[in-house]
């Protein structure tokens, strides 16, 4: 009887320690910008993959991500009565800062993607930004370096004669210092996405947000902080958010990032949305053996790279990673109503001939194959197998 009751014991511990990574607790606090809001935050892992689905036209670009690895990210959240705070650290060996004017580097950066709740959030939205009346709000950073360009000339570099500093020593250090002080540092921007090329800056000062990020021990710690109620949100009991990061030594910009899935923050103390941790819970019921037999009979690779040693297909995204950041909903919806949520196809006009969508009554229509009269054992399958394609981590 002993010997059976610690084993269900243990099973209960194994099950409880899979759900935390998908589940974040945000520990409430009198006040997320005080010095002391992070002490007692619980920090949880999350993995972010590759996103594969959409392929960026730069040959060089592409080779330096061709084989990569998910990331794991350790992200924590607090929150106060008003906001709440989101804490990501993850690894990066190459620190990547942005020079102020050259166009040829890339920069690291972070961006915490939330499902905007005004509407409701469910379904969930399509993890690359949004999708049509399914809106998110994205918040991104990136680690650029100081400029002071009072009159836009881009010359303050070049207004001190670098060559005379034995002569100038400390009048050059008290021009840098006093350079880097006025410096303006920050790129942080707030977006509104109903999917890809819908996204539009929030400049009016509608969302009351800060953002920020440090470098050190080989990696990055990031934070973003903003209201819980806003034009575009209303978050009660449980924040659906997801985390980007970009690598900028790999030449990661737009596309080429790694993306977690969607992830329930329980706010500490409030009822949870049920039905929102349900969705980014959901384990897939079934067989993932069968699931690949039913991805080949259906003829899925005729359009799109299955897994990642498949060559490319431009006629439909990638779904090598696929299983890493959608939900298990997501994928049982993109078989049975293909055109529900319609990814939009980065480099459409590189592939005019295979457009990924065709636009009927100002509507997008997906071209996929309607799968909706398969039974629902084989969709069970078939999603199964789809949530097993995914990266290793690094
Ligand atoms: C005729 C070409 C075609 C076939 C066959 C096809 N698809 Fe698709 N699929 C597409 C296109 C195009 C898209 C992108 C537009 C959209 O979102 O529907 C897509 C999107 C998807 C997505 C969403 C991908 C993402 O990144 O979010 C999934 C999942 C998917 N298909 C699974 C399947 C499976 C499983 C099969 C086989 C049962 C299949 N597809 C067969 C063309 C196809």
């Amino acid at each position: 009887m002993k010997k059976i009751l610690t084993s269900i014991l243990s099973l209960g511990l194994a099950a409880s320690a899979a759900l935390a990574a998908d589940t974040i607790t945000a520990v409430k606090v009198a006040d997320v910008a005080s010095a002391d809001a992070w002490s007692k935050a619980k920090f949880s892992s999350v993995t972010l993959y590759p996103q594969t689905a959409i392929h960026m036209n730069d040959k060089k670009a592409n080779e330096a991500n061709a084989a990569d690895k998910a990331k794991k990210a350790d992200i924590a959240a607090v929150y106060d009565g008003k906001n709440i705070a989101l804490m990501v650290k993850w690894a990066d060996g190459t620190k990547s800062v942005q020079g102020a004017y050259s166009s040829d580097t890339y920069s690291d950066g972070f961006a915490v993607q939330f499902a905007g709740a005004t509407k409701g959030a469910q379904p969930l939205p399509y993890i690359g930004m949004g999708s049509a009346g399914r809106p998110v709000v994205v918040h991104l950073q990136k680690s650029t370096a100081s400029v002071y360009e009072p009159n836009g000339n881009k010359d303050v570099s070049t207004q001190v004669n670098r060559q005379q500093t034995g002569i100038f020593g400390q009048e050059l250090a008290d021009y840098d210092a006093k350079v880097a002080s006025l410096a303006k540092t920050d790129y942080e921007r707030v977006f509104v996405a109903e999917g890809f090329r819908s996204l539009t800056e929030i400049k009016d000062g509608s969302v009351k947000s800060s953002a920020s990020m440090t470098y050190g021990n080989n990696g990055w710690s990031g934070t973003v902080t903003r209201a819980l109620k806003d034009d575009y949100v209303n978050f009660k009991g449980t924040v659906p958010v997801a985390i980007a990061v970009w690598d900028g030594a790999k030449m990661g910009r737009n596309g080429i990032k790694n993306l977690s899935g969607w992830v329930s923050v329980n706010l500490e103390g409030q009822k949870p949305d049920a039905k929102i941790v349900a969705e980014t819970t959901e384990e897939s019921k079934g067989d993932a053996a069968k699931g690949k037999e039913a991805v080949a009979a259906n003829g899925c690779a005729g359009c799109h790279q299955v897994t990642s040693s498949d060559a490319p297909n431009t006629m439909a995204p990638s779904l090598a990673n696929v299983g890493g950041y959608s939900t298990v909903a997501y994928l049982r919806e993109s078989i049975l109503k293909p055109s529900a949520v319609v990814v939009p196809g980065y480099n459409r006009n590189a592939h005019s001939n295979t457009p990924w969508y065709t636009i009927e009554k100002g509507k997008r229509v997906s071209t996929m194959t309607d799968f909706s009269f398969l039974d629902k054992k084989t969709v069970n399958d078939i999603v199964a197998y789809l949530k097993t394609l995914k990266a290793e981590v690094e």
